[in-house]
């Protein structure tokens, strides 16, 4: 089997997506401008968005018995991601988002089917996790997720955590375990302010520090991300993109390169933050979370162009 670098545990989806004129009020119905399918899921996407960038990456989570599961586990398969630890469950099926897209804002309904299928915590593999690097988490199984990083704290292999505002919702002591275990967590905007209560991202990254998490990187989508370490607090602007057609998964392409660019190549937290800003640019010019996920040679030209000596 091939080294894994980059573990990814939690949910992969098939994203049916339909662009929109605008978002429909209740009572109302709309043509769609266009209706797709992508394979989806913001654990998969990120690993996906590793494995563009040449990085190992494998998944460990659960699609149902399926043909959505089938072709989520061809996608994988196509994008040299990991399945040793993919399971299909029987009698389960596999979890579909709704999002509409509107001149590149972007609404999501998240399937039920998310919370239950799902691997238990026996099903984990410690070696999968204790020769990997890096164990990156979006907590949506919380028992599972206490066992993955209680395995990766064991093995030293460092622990990244996307925290959306829906986990984030379940509150601070009821994921603190958790989130304390973190060497980095990021949160977007919404995420960091369900956490904290604070509106300010400055604030509410302050907080998660002085709680105990040595790195906070909270995304802000126009307006890039902020790092925040006991050191120091700095806001990276992003790129200037006038043709952004779908914003779906920028979050998981930035985490996807950063990680990369942070944890594997070992560059500091700012030139990882604007490589992944990068990254994030390229992806959101294309409909669907993984279409415009970008590859190495990609983000070179793009930084060449933006950035003098960057590389
Ligand atoms: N409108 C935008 N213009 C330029 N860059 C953007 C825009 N939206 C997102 N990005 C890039 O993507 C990164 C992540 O975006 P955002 O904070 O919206 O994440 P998110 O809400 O987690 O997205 P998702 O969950 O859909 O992946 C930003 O830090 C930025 O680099
Ligand atoms: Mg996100």
């Amino acid at each position: 089997m091939k080294h894994i670098n980059i573990v990814g545990l939690g949910e992969v989806v098939l994203d049916w997506v339909a662009e929109v004129p605008h978002f429909p009020k209740p009572d109302e119905k709309i043509d769609a401008l266009s209706e797709n399918y992508f394979s989806g899921g913001v654990t998969a996407n990120y690993l996906v968005a590793v494995a563009r960038l040449g990085g190992f990456s494998g998944f460990i989570g659960a699609v149902g018995d399926d043909s959505y599961g089938e072709l989520l586990i061809d996608d994988f398969i196509k994008e040299n991601v990991d399945t040793t630890y993919l399971k299909k469950i029987t009698n389960k099926k596999t979890p579909v988002n709704f999002i509409f897209v509107a001149k590149g804002e972007k609404t999501i309904i998240q399937s039920p089917h998310m919370y239950t299928t799902k691997i238990e915590p026996n099903d984990i593999s410690e070696s999968y996790i204790a020769d990997s690097k890096l164990l990156h988490t979006t907590i949506i199984h919380q028992k599972v997720t206490e066992k993955a990083l209680e395995i990766a704290k064991k093995n030293n292999v460092k622990i990244s955590i996307d925290l959306e505002s829906q986990i984030a919702l379940r509150g601070w002591n009821n994921i603190k375990n958790v989130l304390l275990k973190a060497d980095v967590v990021l949160p977007n905007k919404e995420g960091a302010k369900s956490i904290t209560n604070s509106n300010k991202p400055e604030k509410a990254a302050e907080i998660l520090v002085k709680k105990g998490i040595p790195i906070v990187i909270i995304t802000l989508g126009s307006n890039g991300v902020l790092i925040t370490t006991k050191d120091f607090q700095k806001r990276i602007p992003t790129y200037n993109i006038d043709n952004i057609i779908d914003t779906t998964g920028a979050g998981d392409t930035f985490n996807g390169a950063f990680s990369l660019a942070y944890w594997i190549k070992g560059w500091d937290l700012e030139k990882s933050c604007r490589f992944a800003n990068a990254a994030a640019s390229l992806k959101i010019q294309k409909l669907g979370a993984r279409t415009g996920m970008p590859n190495y040679q990609e983000i070179f030209n793009f930084l060449k162009e933006k950035e003098d000596n960057f590389f």
